[in-house]
């Protein structure tokens, strides 16, 4: 079998959340360059209509729609919109998230100063807003009997460090596990759920610091590679995931870290 059909995405619908930066923008490229009609999602329509612009200068089929993930109604009926406008969704990247501030390595990050605010604010988005993204997609793909969630997890649901705060832990961990659960619930319906679990990339996740100086050597320093991951990195997996070439994985969570998950 040739690697060109095995991870074909050409012809497919897929939807990616977060796509207005980061992860979600070399997604949602990698499979705008594959042949996929892409809708990039995201709350920043600025980002949005400039990623969108850009993928659509290189020849992708793209359309953007802006979502809000602590809206849980408006992101059924955004998701819903997609499948009736294209007929169809076969894959949703549910990979829009936020960082919740830093973990106990920082004062501010230890558990005796947890702020309820910043807490609150992972759980609607990083929690809350992704389950409820996969909801929206699997009520399409229950009905046509088909389809692809991935869920961008991290490697904070698979390790522990004094780096990410303990909000951020909380949601990724729920978050890898409720996808366990939603994959064993959805076999039936031939609908795939899977998670992708980066190590640390150079996005404008926690104010860009994961790009360059002194955050970005600590979370360099965690993986056993002693980098940070490369956005092209990302890729990879996201075209394992959401073509055939996975048809017969569901419930996995991949860690994409430079070791991390394997060093902890
Ligand atoms: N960068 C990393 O090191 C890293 C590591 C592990 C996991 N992740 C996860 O990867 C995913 C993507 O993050 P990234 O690193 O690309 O960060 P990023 O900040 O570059 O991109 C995140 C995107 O999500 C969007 N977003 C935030 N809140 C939203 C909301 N309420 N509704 C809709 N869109 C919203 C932002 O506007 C942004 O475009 C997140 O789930 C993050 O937790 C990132």
């Amino acid at each position: 079998m040739k690697a060109h059909d095995l991870f074909d995405v050409s012809g497919k619908v897929i939807m990616v959340t977060g796509a207005a930066s980061g992860i979600g923008r070399q997604i949602a490229s990698t499979m705008a360059d594959n042949g996929a009609l892409v809708v990039l999602a995201d709350v920043d329509e600025v980002g949005l209509g400039i990623a969108t612009a850009e993928l659509a200068a290189n020849g992708g089929r793209v359309e953007s729609c802006r979502i809000d993930l602590a809206d849980a109604a408006g992101l059924v009926a955004a998701v819903e919109a997609v499948a009736a406008r294209q007929g169809r969704l076969d894959v949703m990247f549910a990979n829009a998230g936020v960082s919740a501030g830093p973990g106990y390595g920082t004062a501010i990050g230890q558990i005796d100063a947890l702020d309820p605010e910043a807490w609150e604010k992972s759980t609607r988005i990083n929690l809350k807003g992704a389950v409820f993204t996969l909801k929206a997609a699997a009520g399409v793909m229950k009905r046509q009997r088909g389809g692809s969630i991935v869920v961008t997890t991290s490697t904070a649901a698979l390790s522990t460090s004094p780096l990410p705060g303990y909000a951020y832990f909380a949601a990724k961990a729920g978050l890898a596990h409720v996808l366990r659960v939603a994959a064993n619930e959805l076999a039936e319906f031939n609908v795939r759920i899977n998670g992708i679990a980066p190590g640390a990339f150079p996005t404008n996740m926690a104010g860009g610091r994961l790009k360059e100086g002194e955050a970005a050597a600590k979370f360099a320093a965690l993986a056993p590679m002693q980098r940070l991951g490369r956005m092209h990195e990302i890729s990879g997996v996201a075209l394992l995931l959401a073509s055939d070439a996975s048809s017969y994985m569901t419930g996995t969570n991949i860690p994409v870290d430079g070791g991390v998950a394997a060093a902890s």
